[in-house]
This record gives structure tokens, C-alpha cells and sequence, in this order.
């Protein structure tokens, strides 16, 4: 055919992208964050423009944009790897001080045992070597010290364990394996991280949401969960998948023993697979502490033999929280138990068309999972980087916990671990208009107006799903200094008063 005789054909319009793609929703980078964008674009034109000078993201745990610096051991490595001619001139670079002499150490285990180069692909399933250094961790933190020299479990464990780009992979991989069809239905928890209702919607499963508690610290009610799963079967809708967002996101709740083995009884007695996402285990604050459905499990199993034999459990861990903070790097794991070897068999499918995840990704997992330990050279300097990563999230938890609890119109659950806080707003019926006549949500007036007024950037409540008539607010609490936290107090008061 000649250009001549060619009449052009119209693009693709929305009309001709699939429902369940134009659903989709993601709020933690919806329209707050977009306004955000476009008025520091205005700043850098013109700084003075904006009653701020510059924007806080509050709306992302992304610690490593808000000046949470890298950890220097896993960076030493990292670019030893990345860099393998360093290593040659090894001698000079510990004389120097520019490098420390076990971080070196590592960095040659490492290429050792990916055969030399990061530019290479790994197996699909991850690198042998870090998945037996995961598997080891995993012993430890579930104090199993007895196992964690057991060669044959360790190599067991790392069987069942998949290297991944991050938690976001892992839940592409696990959360639609059983959503056959549309009646197959997904427990999630509401408030939830968005991942998880945008992964269903984009799936075409059936959400079946269960509320937190709020007035309990946003504790999970396994007698809620069972009673949707028995509406659920009335519908013939099919529960398959339940997710549990250890420590939570936004709720900052963490699990109990106790509620935990009752949500393992359910699976049990309905084949229902839990998929634990596990990211926070490392942000644990005050007195609380972090229990892994793993651990729960395994000892249930012990308790009872035989019983608990069907549960299958997707346990998800990421590098992009606790005090590594490396989000942009794109590393996790996931950990498979109980489920059957055919349908490990289509993860590792699912994994090789994936070909591997980022090698470098890999390795931070393998620091991660394999710090130094005491005795070593670089120890000490570890640990005084990671004491001060969390002494400094506790302080900003702390600060912004005692802001939201004294102000008036807003009210506050005390947060146990990850990186957020999420109160809840009491607005009046002024503010409810004015928001409705602006065309918006009342949270997302709010969070509006404070970035408007003070560069903070917020995600509204009802991006992460809310009980009906309440509205939130989700923040994290790594924005550096305090002074911010100065600015909400001072736009929250004028605000109040504005719409009393
Ligand atoms: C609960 C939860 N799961 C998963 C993720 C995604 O983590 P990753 O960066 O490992 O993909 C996040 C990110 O904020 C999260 O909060």
C-alpha cells in the first residue's frame, strides 16, 4: 500500500482499555501527590510564589528521599560489587580508610558466589547463597537458635524462600494465582495499603473487606473476618486469598499472639491461603513486639499435628523499610509454607518469565538478612547507624503522636510499628460542605488545604479505605526536623477555626 492510499486509523481512546485498568486506583500517588508535584514545579520557577518554600512528602514511606541516609556497610558492598576492579586494589583502600576490610570480605563472598558480575541474570528463583543467608535469618527471628545451624533445614527453608524486586512482585505473583474466576474473593483489611485493592480491582476478583477496630488500636477481629467468609459462601463467591498487613500500614497496628493463631484456624478450617506481608517487622516501636504468622504456625503445628497441614502461608519481606530504607533499589522475599509442590511449581514459573530479579536488589536482601555481626570491623559504626535511624523515627512518631493528641478536631491511636500514623479527622458540617462544594472528599479538602498552606503532603484516609462517615489522614513520619510538624500544628488550628 502507498502513503497515498493510507487513511490513518484513530488511536486507542479509554474506551478500548479493559474496566478493571481504568478502576484502578492508587492514592499514595493520586491527586494530593500530583498537586504536590505541580506547585514545586511553581517553586523552582518562582520560590517565593507559595507560603512555603519547599514540599514536605509526608505521603510515602520513601525514607531514602527524606534524608534517611543508607546504611554504610551495605553501601561499601554494594558498590565493591558493583565496581569489582575495587576489590583488586583492596590493600589500598583499607589503608585508606575508604573502605572497611570486612565489608571487602563480603563483597568478594558475594561475586564469588554469583560468578562475578552483577550485569549477569540469576536463577529465577534468586541466588542460592542469599536465600540460605535469608532462610538463617528467619531462624533467628523466630528464635529458632537451635535450627539455625542446621544445615539440612537451612537448605530446606531456602527452598521454599523466592528473591523477589520487592514485596509489590511478590503479591503480583501470589495474589491472583487463585483467582480462577470471579466469584474467587480476597479477605482484605480496610484501612489497607493501596496495593492490595488496586491488585484486586486490576484481577477481577470480589474485595471482601474486613474493618480494623479503630477504637482498639486498629486491632483485626478474626470473628469479623469468619463471619464475611460465611456471607461470602452464602453468595457463592469463593474466599481464597486473605492478606494481613503486619505491622500495618496506614494503622501502624501490630498483630497479637493471640490473633494471629485464630486467623491461622480459619484458614485452616475454610483452605483459605494467608498471605502475610510481613514489610514492617523491623519497624517495631516502645514496648511492642513483632510475632511472624511463621512462627505462630510452626508452633500451632507442634501443638497439634496433623491439623494445620493445609494452611498455606506467603510470608513477604522487602529492603525498602526498617533501617535499610532502599526502595529504589527494589529487593525482597517471599517465603512459601504449606503449599503443595505443584503449585510451587507455577511461582517458579511465574518467576522465570520474570527471568530474575535485579541482582543488585538480591544482594542488599543478603545484607539485610546478614548484617555484621559483633566482632566484626565494621559492627560498631552498624550499629550506631541503625540506633540513630530509629531513635530519630521514634522521636518524629513521638512529636506528631503528641501533636495529634492534643489538637482539637483531631484524634489519634498511638502507633506500635512501621512508618505511619493515621488520624482521624472530626470535622464539622462547615468543613463537610465546603468540601462538597469544592467537588471533593471532606479528607481529601483537608489534605488539600494543608498542602496548600504549608507543603506538607498527605494521603487522604479514603485511599486506604475508611468506615463510612469517618475521615483520616495518613502520614509518615519521616520528613526531617520538627519544624513541619510546627507548620501542621499552626494550619490545623487556623483551619478549625476557619470552618467551626
Ligand atoms: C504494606 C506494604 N506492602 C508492600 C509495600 C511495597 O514494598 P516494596 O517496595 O518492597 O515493593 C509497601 C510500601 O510502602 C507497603 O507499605
Amino acid at each position: 500500500m502507498s502513503a497515498k492510499d493510507c487513511t490513518p486509523a484513530p488511536k486507542f481512546s479509554l474506551n478500548d482499555i479493559s474496566q478493571s485498568i481504568l478502576d484502578t486506583e492508587y492514592a499514595i500517588r493520586g491527586t494530593i501527590p500530583t498537586r504536590a508535584d505541580e506547585l514545586q514545579e511553581q517553586l523552582n520557577i518562582s520560590p517565593n510564589q507559595l507560603p512555603f518554600k519547599k514540599i514536605i512528602y509526608a505521603n510515602i514511606g520513601n525514607p531514602q528521599q527524606l534524608e534517611q541516609e543508607p546504611l554504610t556497610f551495605q553501601r561499601q558492598v554494594l558498590s565493591l560489587v558493583e565496581y569489582p576492579n575495587l576489590v583488586n586494589s583492596k590493600n589500598i583502600l583499607v589503608e585508606n580508610k575508604i573502605y572497611a576490610p570486612d565489608a571487602i570480605k563480603r563483597a568478594e563472598t558475594i561475586l564469588n558466589s554469583i560468578g562475578g558480575s552483577v550485569g549477569a541474570y540469576s536463577s529465577s528463583q534468586g541466588i542460592l547463597s542469599i536465600r540460605k543467608n535469608v532462610a538463617k535469618c528467619i531462624l533467628q527471628r523466630d528464635n529458632d537458635e537451635l535450627c539455625c545451624n542446621d544445615e539440612e533445614l537451612i537448605n530446606e527453608t531456602a527452598s521454599n524462600i523466592f528473591l523477589t524486586d520487592g514485596a509489590t512482585t511478590a503479591v503480583s505473583y501470589i495474589l491472583p494465582l487463585f483467582a480462577k474466576d470471579e466469584n474467587c474473593g480476597v479477605l482484605l483489611p480496610i484501612p489497607q495499603y493501596p496495593l492490595y485493592t488496586a491488585a484486586v480491582t486490576l484481577q477481577n476478583s470480589k474485595l471482601l473487606p474486613y474493618y480494623l477496630n479503630e477504637d482498639e488500636n486498629w486491632s483485626t477481629d478474626p470473628e469479623e473476618i469468619e463471619t464475611i467468609i460465611k456471607d461470602a459462601i452464602s453468595r457463592n463467591i469463593k474466599p481464597t486469598t486473605l492478606v494481613i498487613i503486619n505491622p500495618g500500614n496506614p494503622t501502624g497496628a501490630i498483630l497479637s499472639v493471640e490473633s494471629i493463631t485464630q486467623i491461622i484456624n480459619i484458614a485452616a478450617k475454610y483452605g483459605i491461603v494467608i498471605i502475610a506481608d510481613e514489610v514492617y517487622q523491623n519497624n517495631i516501636y516502645q514496648d511492642f513486639k513483632f510475632h511472624s504468622f511463621k512462627k505462630i504456625l510452626n508452633s500451632l503445628k507442634l501443638q497439634y499435628p496433623k491439623k494445620y497441614d493445609n494452611v498455606q502461608l506467603a510470608s513477604l519481606h522487602s529492603i525498602s523499610k526498617g533501617v535499610n530504607g532502599e526502595c529504589g533499589q527494589r529487593g525482597g522475599y517471599f517465603e512459601l509454607l504449606g503449599f503443595s509442590d505443584e503449585i510451587k511449581k507455577i511461582i517458579l514459573k511465574l518467576a522465570s518469565i520474570d527471568i530474575c530479579s535485579v541482582v543488585t536488589g538480591q544482594i542488599l536482601v543478603d545484607l539485610m538478612s546478614k548484617p555484621p555481626e559483633k566482632g566484626d570491623y565494621s559492627y560498631k559504626l552498624d550499629q550506631r547507624e541503625r540506633n540513630n535511624i530509629q531513635s530519630n523515627l521514634i522521636l518524629k512518631s513521638n512529636t506528631l503522636y503528641d501533636l495529634f493528641s492534643r489538637l482539637p478536631g483531631i484524634s489519634c491511636q498511638k502507633p506500635q510499628g512501621a512508618m505511619y500514623l493515621f488520624p482521624r479527622l472530626h470535622l464539622t458540617s462547615n468543613m463537610i460542605n465546603e468540601a462538597k462544594l469544592n467537588n471533593l472528599e471532606p479528607d481529601e479538602f483537608y489534605c488539600l488545604k494543608l498542602l496548600e498552606n504549608t507543603g506538607i503532603c498527605t494521603v487522604p484516609g479514603s485511599g486506604f479505605g475508611q468506615k463510612e462517615g469517618t475521615y483520616h489522614v495518613r502520614t509518615t513520619f519521616l520528613p526531617s526536623g520538627i519544624e513541619w510538624i510546627k507548620l501542621w500544628e499552626k494550619f490545623h488550628l487556623e483551619f478549625m477555626n476557619q470552618y467551626k
